[in-house]
């Protein structure tokens, strides 16, 4: 193959594009547009590079000039591209995987903490102007150490949160659906579903993929086994919450606080979740800090260039 034609649906940082532009011919799409526009394009490309802001649904992947050969996507998750689709059509599909993960990480720390010591509260008072002064009885919060962590996702992103929270001094536990082979899990100890986790957690942490077998994972259901005053971390998928069951759950207490940074059907949240003074929430930042979108860049050109020489990169997604 020659000098890759690669089509840029999503709006990167200059200096991605700048990085792309050097790597392989590159056309992008100038404004931010639903990826449906990608269909109506007739000139032939060889690979596509999309992120969680344009989704590949089966119609748009069927779509596709006959030319694609490859998508490349900005992002670990894949749940926005219908990787059957694509397989039918026998394209190669690149994601990021570990070039994100200690940013992801930390904001999951960023998250338990925030949730822990009542950001959102403490936040709200300063800002107001209305802070009356140190009082031994303001905003009282949690400490984290000592505390046991259940981690649901052992894997890559939850390893590198275990290694932070045990800095923190927190006991760690996980769920997977097997456990790890001896050594890897250092000293956490396994449950064998995420029930017998949250029982035992006073913070459960989502660091596993959203797939069928995942989506509302935490349901009322689940949430009824919680130690009460649980702090719940969100950092995987929005959709591995049951809304509706854990809003319940921060109103009656169950649930002590959240720590949010991704929500089903985002960036549309639940309104219930702004009345709540227990929820500190962001906005879909897990891997946006500067040095995880570069390592991002740099391994899908990575991956796009040593398939174009007929080579297999390790960040091929099947
Ligand atoms: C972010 O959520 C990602 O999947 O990269």
């Amino acid at each position: 193959m020659g000098r890759l034609s690669v089509f840029v649906a999503t709006r990167l940082l200059d200096e991605i594009q700048r990085d792309l532009t050097a790597a392989f011919d590159v056309t992008f799409l100038d404004t931010r547009k639903p990826a449906g526009e990608l269909t109506a394009r007739d000139s032939a490309f060889d690979a596509l590079l999309v992120s969680l802001d344009t989704p590949l649904p089966a119609r748009e992947i069927d779509a596709l000039p006959a030319s694609v050969r490859a998508i490349a996507t900005y992002s670990v998750g894949t749940d926005h591209i219908d990787l059957i689709a694509a397989k039918r059509r026998d394209i190669a599909v690149f994601n990021t995987p570990g070039v994100l993960a200690d940013s992801v990480a930390e904001n999951a720390i960023f998250l338990m903490l925030g949730a822990a010591r009542r950001a959102t509260e403490s936040i709200a008072l300063v800002r107001s102007g209305t802070w009356q002064g140190w009082s031994a009885t303001q905003l009282v919060g949690m400490e984290l150490s000592g505390k046991r962590l259940g981690i649901v996702g052992l894997g890559d992103i939850g390893g590198r949160i275990a290694v932070r929270a045990r800095a923190l001094g927190m006991q760690i536990l996980y769920s997977n659906r097997r456990p790890l082979p001896a050594g890897h899990a250092i000293d956490a100890r396994f449950f064998d579903s995420p029930g017998a986790l949250i029982a035992e957690s006073d913070v459960l942490v989502l660091a596993c993929p959203s797939t069928a077998d995942t989506h509302q994972l935490v349901d009322a259901k689940l949430l009824a086994l919680a130690r009460p005053g649980l702090i719940l971390v969100n950092i995987a998928r929005g959709d591995l919450v049951d809304d509706a069951a854990l809003i319940a759950a921060l109103r009656d207490g169950r649930v002590g606080a959240a720590g949010l940074d991704v929500f089903a059907g985002e960036p549309q949240i639940d309104p219930a979740y702004f009345e709540l003074q227990n929820v500190f929430m962001l906005p879909h930042i897990g891997s946006s800090t500067i040095e995880a979108r570069r390592r991002m860049g740099a391994i899908l050109i990575e991956a796009l260039s040593l398939w174009a020489e007929g080579g297999s990169p390790e960040n091929r997604v099947y």
